[in-house]
């Protein structure tokens, strides 16, 4: 009986479509076999058809349009892996969807911004979008959350969605160890250099493409639509080595944490750096690797980790896309049909309850902790431990102080009222503790 073929049109050449045409290439019969089809490039876009890039893609077709592509008739699926939330990777979904295409995309800012739009416009041509490598690269949360996952109420994810940061973070606590703290500029510059860091590291450390990711796993966890402007956002620009140290001291490890989590009626969706217990599975997450955290209220939290990114990990998730189509699995692409997507009203930040890290620097003379304290005391904030290193009196010193659980909203207003003390040399440093 002769196999059938599925022939997909491969929108983006570069370290995602490049490594897809590798897998799909070496894993030839591997993938007929699963899926009961052959699943074939058949034909190509991308920007400069003159580039040299050495994929077994010999004789396939090569267009010159992202519309000449989603209407071949010889393209039975598109991928598309070329990036960004609007220009071409938005037009050729856009078309691919409307003449009734399957659709497959690593793409988290086109998902991000136009998920439920694209789901929609989907939906009402009766086929697919897919997403899984747009979270978290090779592991399938997406699928984990929305079929493994399916018979629970999720409370709550977390997770480490940032490759790049979790990279930096790692470095620097690796310096402290070591005896030779290293500042943020210094280890962002050496991972610009490895190739770990965009020369361009703005999404990633500002953490806008955490938010992305994080914006689509609520949308497949609590079954609402996407709502990436809802997401706070905070990046790692302002760790430095001694908030490190500080954390290490403590018994908590610094990561740029994405939570969603639901509270009063509504969803607080959050990307800032956090120290998390040093004993929790997340502050083990070291490097390059990703972590995703579900709390179902049946199964209790599972904890997906490995790697997020890199041409292997993110066509593995692709090609887990494709096999899906080939065998006929079709499940809606957030979980639940768009119309029955909920909109949760956000809760603003200020409505967070948690514990808080707070690094001052002082003059180190009588009374400068009373005042500090009349100002956490005044907002109904209760400090839970203090550590200061003392130098000689008169001279700048640092102090550290944690809290108990406090409304983001009284420390805010705590921490105004701290910087404007005359004894206190340098604007309050706050980094969230996070108990998971
Ligand atoms: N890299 C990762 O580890 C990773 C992980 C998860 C998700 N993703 C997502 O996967 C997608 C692709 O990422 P990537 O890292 O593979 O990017 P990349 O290496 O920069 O490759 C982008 C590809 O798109 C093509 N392209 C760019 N602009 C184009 C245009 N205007 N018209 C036609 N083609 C254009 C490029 O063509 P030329 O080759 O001709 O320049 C290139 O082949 C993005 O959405 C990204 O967020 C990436």
């Amino acid at each position: 009986m002769s196999e059938r073929t599925i022939r997909i049109g491969l929108a983006g050449l570069g370290t995602v479509g490049g490594g897809v045409a590798k897998l799909l290439d070496r894993h030839r019969d591997l993938l007929a076999q699963r899926c009961g089809a052959r699943l074939e490039v058949g034909a190509v876009f991308a920007r400069d058809r003159a580039k040299r890039r050495d994929l077994p893609l010999a004789g396939v077709r090569w267009h010159e349009s992202p519309e000449a592509l989603a209407s071949d008739p010889q393209v039975d699926v598109v991928v598309e892996l070329i990036g960004g939330s609007d220009g071409v990777a938005r037009t050729l979904v856009e078309a691919a969807l409307r003449v009734g295409k399957p659709v497959v995309t690593a793409n988290k800012a086109l998902i991000a911004h136009h998920g439920t739009a694209l789901a929609r416009l989907a939906e009402a041509s009766k086929t697919t979008l897919s997403f899984e490598a747009s979270v978290a690269g090779g592991i399938p949360t997406i699928k984990a959350l929305r079929e493994g996952l399916a018979g629970n109420r999720i409370g709550a994810v977390h997770g480490i969605l940032n490759g790049t940061c979790n990279y930096i973070l790692t470095e620097m606590q690796e310096g402290v160890r070591a005896g030779k703290p290293r500042e943020f500029a210094d280890v962002l510059a050496e991972s610009q250099r490895l190739g770990y860091a965009e020369a361009d590291p703005t999404m990633d450390i500002d953490g806008h493409d955490a938010a992305h990711k994080l914006a689509i796993l609520t949308s497949v966890a609590f079954g609402c639509a996407v709502d990436l402007k809802s997401v706070h956002v905070e990046g790692i620009r302002h760790i430095s080595a001694v908030d490190i140290e500080y954390a290490m001291t403590l018994g908590y490890r610094i990561k740029l944490l994405c939570v969603s989590r639901s509270a009063a009626g509504g969803i607080l969706q959050r990307v800032h750096p956090a120290m998390v217990s040093e004993r929790s599975p997340i502050a083990h997450v070291d490097g390059v690797f990703n972590a995703v955290v579900t709390q179902g209220d049946f199964v209790g939290p599972s904890v997906f980790e490995g790697r997020g990114a890199g041409e292997g990990p993110t066509a593995s998730a692709v090609v887990a896309d494709l096999v899906d189509l080939a065998r006929g699995l079709r499940v809606p692409c957030f979980g639940v049909p768009v119309d029955r997507l909920t909109t949760l009203p956000p809760v603003p930040m200020a409505h967070h309850v948690g514990a808080y890290y707070i690094r001052l620097m002082v003059v180190d003379r009588p009374g400068v902790i009373a005042d500090v304290a009349a100002c956490l005391r005044d907002e109904q904030v209760s400090v839970e431990s203090m550590l200061q290193r003392s130098r000689n009196p008169g001279e700048a010193v640092p102090v550290v102080l944690t809290t108990h659980d406090a409304s983001e909203a009284s420390l805010t207003r705590a921490l105004a009222t701290i910087a404007r003390l005359g004894t206190v040399l340098e604007p309050p440093r706050m980094i969230r503790i996070e108990s998971l």
